[in-house]
């Protein structure tokens, strides 16, 4: 019994509509450990994930638990089985405050009645399971007015509350700071102790190591294998990739040219103090800061998404009115946004028709659309980002997660924008399309463009740019050339409360 597996996926298939997603897969998970899933974009992970918690059925295979076959037909249903899943996209309702998300369709009763709510009861559980997570919340916050990793807390709780035994984290550090990162491993660390399993997909090699027991390697909708985690990751990465990675921060640097975007004194009132940067041709600059110090707000100022108090932009040294995100893209502006599906992509769209979107005057002739041409653009970047797709015409909706995201990065290629923002572009892509996304940044600048790249992961921002300003309460409170930047210097910054 002591060696009984928890949870068994035995040959697991699914097909969509032209890719067999999953090829027999099998995963074996022991009880009390922290099973990490690891594959490229599109090997499958999240695919197994929602056959085991019943959002989708399977063509055939098995599961078992405890050595019982059971059928999960609904989410539901795996929840009744102690199955629950934390999604990377918060699944909260944001009207609703915590404890009523936490509770919600399984509200505490007055007695057998169908329409008394417990109120009391209600606010009493969920103060626990916050306790238990060490939350100083109270349970009747506003979910609305919670940042990432607070929601992500909250699906925790919401998880031990339907007394889970198995909780999927589906990239669960994509959205946080590293002092939150840390909480999340010590909260795992303490679950795990009671008893709690989990099934852990993250891209973070080093991160998997720090918080992982076994792992098990999808490549292509096939099982690779199952090794312990202080696997050498070159020999992880060969696992996922089937081939060797070239260099991750392939970066050559060169003096900058001329200005090509100068922003000065920038101000929105709450939110930006004071911003005045520039930008040279050649140029990465990272923007380093805790999440919430207006890296994005920044950024989405600078491209008139948002609207701004006062400041004025310059474009190679000329004065442009922007006030909307049409008026940057003709000032050769663009911004890939961290929130992939919100901001910047049309689901229901295929690839092509998102990536021309914002540049499609290009393949213009008079009113028409020069199709052969866009079809060879988007083929071209198809290939160039190893975006893994059946046709340029496959709607983005039906893509990995990571995919979605190289499309995102394709559609602001296109526009030939000279100075683009980069929003968090490396959340949840794998090391694979990570080194294709940075060869691709090198790139650009080496033609001459400039980027403004935002990340919460600080060992990428200092291997990649050429200098960086730390933002704390919308505010540079310091610029860090390449030399002087460290992790260190960075966090100290990023922390003054100026
Ligand atoms: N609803 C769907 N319709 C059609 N194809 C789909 C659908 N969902 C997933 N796929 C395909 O199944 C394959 C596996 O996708 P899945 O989302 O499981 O990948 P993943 O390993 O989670 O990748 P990522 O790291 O990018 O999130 C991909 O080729 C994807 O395009
Ligand atoms: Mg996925």
């Amino acid at each position: 019994m002591g060696d009984q597996p928890l949870l068994v996926m035995d040959r697991i298939v699914k097909s969509f509509p032209g890719v067999r997603a999953l090829d027999q897969v099998s995963l074996t998970v022991r009880r009390g450990e922290v099973h990490v899933l690891l594959g490229e974009n599109g090997a499958g992970k999240s695919t197994l994930m929602k056959i085991l918690t019943g959002a989708y059925p399977r063509d055939s295979g098995s599961i078992l638990l405890n050595g019982n076959p059971v059928e999960i037909e609904s989410p539901q249903q795996a929840l009744a089985l102690g199955i629950s899943m934390v999604y990377q996209e918060s699944h909260l309702a944001r009207h609703l405050n915590i404890a009523e998300n936490v509770f919600l369709g399984r509200e505490p009763r007055y007695g057998s009645l169908p329409g008394l709510i417990d109120r009391a009861a209600l606010w009493e559980h969920t103060r626990e399971h916050l306790a238990e997570l060490n939350l100083s919340l109270s349970p009747r916050t506003a979910v609305r007015s919670l940042s990432a990793a607070q929601c992500q807390m909250v699906e925790i709780a919401k998880a031990l509350s339907a007394e889970a035994r198995i909780i999927i984290l589906d990239e669960p550090t994509a959205a946080l700071a590293e002092k939150e990162i840390d909480r999340l491993f010590g909260i795992i660390r303490a679950l795990k102790q009671r008893g709690v399993t989990f099934i852990y997909i993250s891209h973070r090699l080093e991160e998997i190591a720090a918080v992982g027991d076994r792992i098990t390697v999808l490549r292509d909708g096939r099982t690779i294998g199952t090794v312990p985690s202080a696997t050498d990751p070159r020999e992880l990465i060969r696992m996922m990739a089937g081939r060797e990675i070239g260099e991750l921060f392939p970066r050559d640097f060169s003096a900058p040219g001329e200005e090509l975007l100068r922003v000065e004194r920038l101000r929105r009132e709450g939110v930006l103090r004071d911003i005045s940067f520039s930008a040279r041709a050649g140029e990465i600059i990272g923007l380093a800061g805790l999440v919430g110090s207006g890296r994005t707000e920044l950024a989405r100022a600078v491209f008139g998404a948002d609207r701004r108090d006062s400041g004025d932009i310059y474009i190679r040294g000329e004065s442009v009115e922007i006030d909307t995100p049409e008026q940057a893209i003709r000032a050769g502006i663009g911004y890939l946004s961290e929130d992939r599906k919100l901001l910047s992509l049309a689901l229901g769209l295929s690839i092509r028709a998102n990536v021309t979107l914002a540049g499609l005057k290009k393949y213009c002739r008079g009113p028409f659309i020069h199709q052969g041409k866009e079809y060879q653009a988007v083929e071209s970047y198809i290939k160039e980002l190893s975006i893994r797709a059946r046709h340029p015409d496959q709607k983005v909706r039906t893509l990995s997660g990571g995919n979605q995201q190289k499309v995102v990065v394709a559609r602001w290629l296109a526009t030939e924008a000279r100075v683009l923002f980069f929003d968090e572009p490396t959340v949840g892509v794998d090391v694979g399309a990570k080194a294709e996304i940075f060869s691709l940044m090198n790139a650009l600048v080496r033609r001459g463009g400039a980027i403004i790249f935002i990340s919460s992961y600080l060992p990428e921002l200092l291997a990649i740019c050429d200098r960086l300003l730390v933002l704390s309460r919308g505010k540079i409170v310091r610029e860090l050339s390449r030399e002087e930047a460290t992790q260190e210097e960075i966090l100290y910054y990023s922390a003054l409360g100026n």
